[in-house]
Parts: C-alpha cells; sequence; structure tokens
C-alpha cells in the first residue's frame, strides 16, 4: 500500500446488499472504488451490529485493492490479530473504546497491517497528538458512529487541525459519515484524502445494473478535487 494525498473514494459495504457482498465489492471496485470500507460494529460499543473476522476473510478474495476495515467495538485489541489474518490492509480502531489505544496500534502494526485511529464527533484533535509516529490513518467521525444514512456534522476545524498536527507525516486523514457531493469539498479543503461514502455511492444501482455506483463515485470525487 503506497502513499500518496490523492482523493480516495471508499464505499462503505454498510450500504451494500448484505446476502451479496463478494458480488458489491467486485462492482465497486470495477466502478471506480479506491479502497472499500468495511464497518464492523458490536452493539457494545455501537448501538448496532454488522459482522465479524470470518465474513471479512470471506470478503477478502473479492477485493483488489485496499480493504479497510473499521472496528466499532470494545474491547479491540482480542480481535486485531483476527482480523489481519482476514486480510485488513488498515485496520481502525477507536480512541474511545478502551484505556490503551496506545498498546492497540502497536498491536495493529505488530500484526501486519497499518494502524488507523478513529474519533468520535465528541473527540478532540488533541487526543492523537502523542499518537502520530504509530499511526497511518487517522479517521474523523462525522457522524456519530452506528448507522449509515445519518446527517453530516461538520467536523471542519478538527479536520485543519489534524491536517497541521501530521505535517509532514504518510498519515491520510479518512472521514466517515454523511460524506455526498455537498459535503466532499468540505472535508476535502480542510485536508482530508480518504472520503468513506456509504448511501452516497450505494444509492440507486445495484449488482445488476452498478453504473450508478459508478456515476456516484465520480460525482463525490469531482466535487472533492474542484476545492484542490
Ligand atoms: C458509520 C459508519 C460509516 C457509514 C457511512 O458508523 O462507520 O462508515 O457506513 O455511511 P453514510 O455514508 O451513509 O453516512
Ligand atoms: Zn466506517
Amino acid at each position: 500500500m503506497s502513499f500518496d494525498r490523492s482523493i480516495k473514494i471508499a464505499p462503505s459495504i454498510l450500504a451494500a446488499d448484505f446476502a451479496n457482498f463478494g458480488a458489491e465489492c467486485a462492482a465497486i471496485e470495477a466502478e471506480g472504488a479506491d479502497w472499500v470500507h468495511v464497518d464492523v460494529m458490536d452493539g457494545h460499543f455501537v448501538p448496532n451490529i454488522t459482522f465479524g473476522p470470518a465474513t471479512c476473510a470471506a470478503i477478502r478474495p473479492h477485493i483488489k485493492g485496499v480493504m479497510d476495515v473499521h472496528l466499532m467495538i470494545s474491547p479491540v485489541d482480542s480481535y486485531i490479530d483476527a482480523f489481519a489474518d482476514a486480510g485488513a490492509d488498515v485496520i481502525t480502531a477507536h480512541v474511545e473504546a478502551g484505556p490503551h489505544i496506545h498498546r492497540t496500534l502497536q498491536a495493529i502494526r505488530g500484526a501486519g497491517a497499518k494502524a488507523g485511529v478513529a474519533l468520535n464527533p465528541g473527540t478532540p484533535a488533541e487526543s492523537v497528538e502523542h499518537l502520530l509516529d504509530m499511526t497511518d490513518l487517522i479517521c474523523v467521525m462525522t457522524v456519530n458512529p452506528g448507522f449509515g444514512g445519518q446527517k453530516f456534522i461538520d467536523m471542519t476545524t478538527k479536520i485543519e487541525k489534524l491536517r497541521q498536527m501530521i505535517g509532514d507525516r504518510p498519515i491520510h486523514i479518512e472521514i466517515d459519515g454523511g460524506v455526498d457531493p455537498k459535503t466532499a469539498p468540505i472535508v476535502a479543503a480542510a485536508g482530508a484524502d480518504v472520503l468513506v461514502a456509504g448511501s452516497a455511492v450505494f444509492r440507486g444501482g445495484s449488482v445488476q445494473n452498478p453504473a450508478p455506483y459508478g456515476e456516484n463515485i465520480r460525482a463525490i470525487r469531482a466535487a472533492a478535487q474542484s476545492v484542490l
């Protein structure tokens, strides 16, 4: 996985057909997705349940590019090896998920994956200040995690602050929640490079009719690039 700051669109399969993940992943990649974002929820850290490492492993052969696994689970550490073994390229844990995020990030890199740290809307940029040299990605949540299709919460000042804190370090800024062609320019201008989008990518399309996925991905990318 090479590093650059170009805009990357990462469709969240939370908005895909859950009975058809393999074909959905192949369809979004064929339609121009850069990464595939995989939302793992435990019904404890967030009020919703999705799936675990076995599903990630089953999806993996259907993804050619980056599998970006967003863990909305607590505790995290006991499951890291399982998600790494499932083939995750990036494993992101929440700073709010436990008292030892530093140890968690060490464990993710130790398992051979890129280490991501996610911040809920109420969590300040400074919470990752001492983690920057052990982090490959910072995920700024622009909704409270748990569900797709929620309203975008503006986190511009947090994104700008993080971009400044990061400096020249090879750390992605990922935005997750409510990203669409209207909100993409706001986060891109603030310094984000990975844009997660669930409903705004999958709306209007299906495995049988994947062309709308491509139109949606291109619209989000063009909107983000228009302000750079
Ligand atoms: C929210 C998830 C997001 C979500 C994004 O808890 O982490 O990845 O699926 O969905 P949209 O783009 O519909 O807000
Ligand atoms: Zn997510």
